[in-house]
């Protein structure tokens, strides 16, 4: 028995990384996966892996930047598994380790763009199916620096800050319907997006992606059933409980 058997999870920027080890996890526990990314050709290797592990899942290559995307894969979510019970708003860019008073506007308004706005329309298209079923998980992605500014973040921490805003705002929204949504830390892990940021940085001094998922698979399941608009920090909760 899985801890995740017959649930339906959605998993953006599932083709790498921490996502892509969120939807391993998942397929482990007994759910159906759903990943999207914009790459097709990564989220086809991903897809292969997960299925490698016995997991039934499902992909579609998509800029969840733009609305009409969003609705798109929503629809096809909902077309090959008939619902959807857990989000995992996971997709993110780093944008440039630039001062602000170096900090293009039109790198801003790409990173504001993917790492919130995206998952507002995520989120809102995901609720449509999630509200009438009176049941569903929403888990977002955030960042140390989404708790506490630091020099050289610009938008990718403003844009961690405001989806720590949103998981509050939303989770108090759809409580009345058995909807619980929070946010989660994972801390600095193994991927591609950590080495753009620390180049320097030797990777095997990190944490890969599978080492920081159990908070993600606890968040999902029954267990965390009263836990609501609340800040995780994987590497924490990893101390607190294993
Ligand atoms: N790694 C860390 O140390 C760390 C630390 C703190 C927080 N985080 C957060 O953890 C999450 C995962 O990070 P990661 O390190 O695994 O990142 P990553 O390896 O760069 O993966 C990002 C994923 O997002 C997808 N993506 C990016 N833009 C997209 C768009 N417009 N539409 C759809 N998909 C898009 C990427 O695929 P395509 O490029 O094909 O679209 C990829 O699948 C992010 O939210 C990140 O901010 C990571």
């Amino acid at each position: 028995m899985g801890r995740l058997d017959g649930k339906v999870a959605l998993i953006t920027g599932g083709s790498r990384g921490i996502g892509k080890a969120i939807a391993v996890a998942y397929a482990r526990e007994g759910a159906k996966v759903f990943i999207c990314a914009r790459k097709a050709a990564s989220l086809k290797k991903a897809a292969a892996e997960i299925r490698a592990v016995g997991g039934a899942v499902r992909w579609c290559a998509a800029d969840l930047s733009k609305a009409r995307e969003v609705k798109r894969v929503v629809r096809q979510v909902v077309h090959d598994y008939g619902t959807i019970h857990i989000l995992v708003n996971n997709a993110s860019i780093l944008g440039p380790r630039e001062p602000i008073t170096r900090y293009p506007l039109s790198a801003w308004a790409e990173v504001l763009k993917v790492n919130l706005t995206a998952l507002f329309l995520v989120t809102r298209e995901v609720l449509g199916v999630m509200i009438p079923q009176r049941d569903g998980v929403i888990v977002n992605l955030s960042s140390g620096v989404g708790r506490i500014g630091k020099a050289r973040w610009g938008a990718y921490a403003a844009a961690k800050f405001g989806v720590e805003g949103l998981t509050q705002v939303v989770a108090d929204e759809v409580k009345e319907w058995n909807i619980r949504v929070n946010a989660v830390n994972p801390g600095g892990a193994r991927t591609a997006m950590r080495a753009q940021a620390y180049p320097d940085e030797e990777p095997l001094t990190l944490p890969t992606p599978e080492e920081v998922t159990p908070v993600f698979v606890y968040l999902a399941g029954d267990e965390s059933r009263e836990i609501t608009g609340r800040s995780f920090d994987a590497r924490d909760w990893l101390k607190k409980f294993n």
